[in-house]
């Protein structure tokens, strides 16, 4: 390929990064809510996406309390087969991929839930995970990755008081 090609790609093509919070079964969710609620981990959430697109599913959008909806400092892109859905201060679109074309920024985060994330499977480079050592009851989980991804990043292990649970930052990048 030729270089100036090759840039012009790199240059273009976004950065897409699934960031959820698992615990080690894989569950994300439970009744349309979240399992656990680490005030830390919220805090790295904040950190990683603002400044930054948000892609989420419109069941996640829904769980989010009004209040903080669409996620301040942030493109808040919502996907839904609904045409006519609407979402204030967020754009609606019918695919992930057309939320990928949308993204006015070049790093885009993919925020769940479940069926988010298993459409982002093909089109993550990056897995930004906390682990939770917890295995509550869950609906949602999240897709099986280690066969795909490999681990490149991991911090200690934390205790939430709060919660009363381990946990742990991880990053895996597509194999
Ligand atoms: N632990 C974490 O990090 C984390 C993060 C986020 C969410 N969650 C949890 O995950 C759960 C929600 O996840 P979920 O899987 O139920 O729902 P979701 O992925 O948030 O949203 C599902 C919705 O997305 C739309 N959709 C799905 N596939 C589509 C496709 N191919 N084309 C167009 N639209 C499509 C549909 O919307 P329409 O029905 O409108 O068509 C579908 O109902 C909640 O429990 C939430 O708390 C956990």
């Amino acid at each position: 390929m030729f270089s100036w090609f090759k840039n012009l790609c790199s240059h273009t093509k976004p950065e897409i990064i699934m960031i959820a919070a698992i615990q080690k079964d894989r569950g994300i969710g439970y009744h349309g809510d979240l399992i656990h609620t680490i005030k830390d981990d919220m805090k790295h959430f904040v950190d990683q996406t603002t400044g930054h697109t948000v892609i989420m599913g419109r069941k996640n959008w829904e769980s989010i309390p009004a209040k903080y909806r669409p996620l301040k400092h942030r493109q808040n892109i919502i996907v839904s087969r609904d045409t006519n859905y609407r979402a204030d201060g967020a754009l609606v679109v019918t695919s992930i991929e057309d939320a990928i074309k949308k993204s006015d920024q070049k790093k885009i985060y993919i925020i769940g839930g479940g069926q988010m994330y298993n459409l982002g499977m093909a089109y993550a480079d990056t897995l930004d995970l906390t682990i939770i050592d917890d295995t509550k009851p869950a609906d949602v989980f999240f897709p099986d990755f280690v066969s795909m991804f490999s681990n490149v990043e991991k911090s200690e292990w934390m205790y939430d008081e709060q919660s009363h649970v381990r946990y742990q930052f991880q990053m895996w990048e597509r194999r």
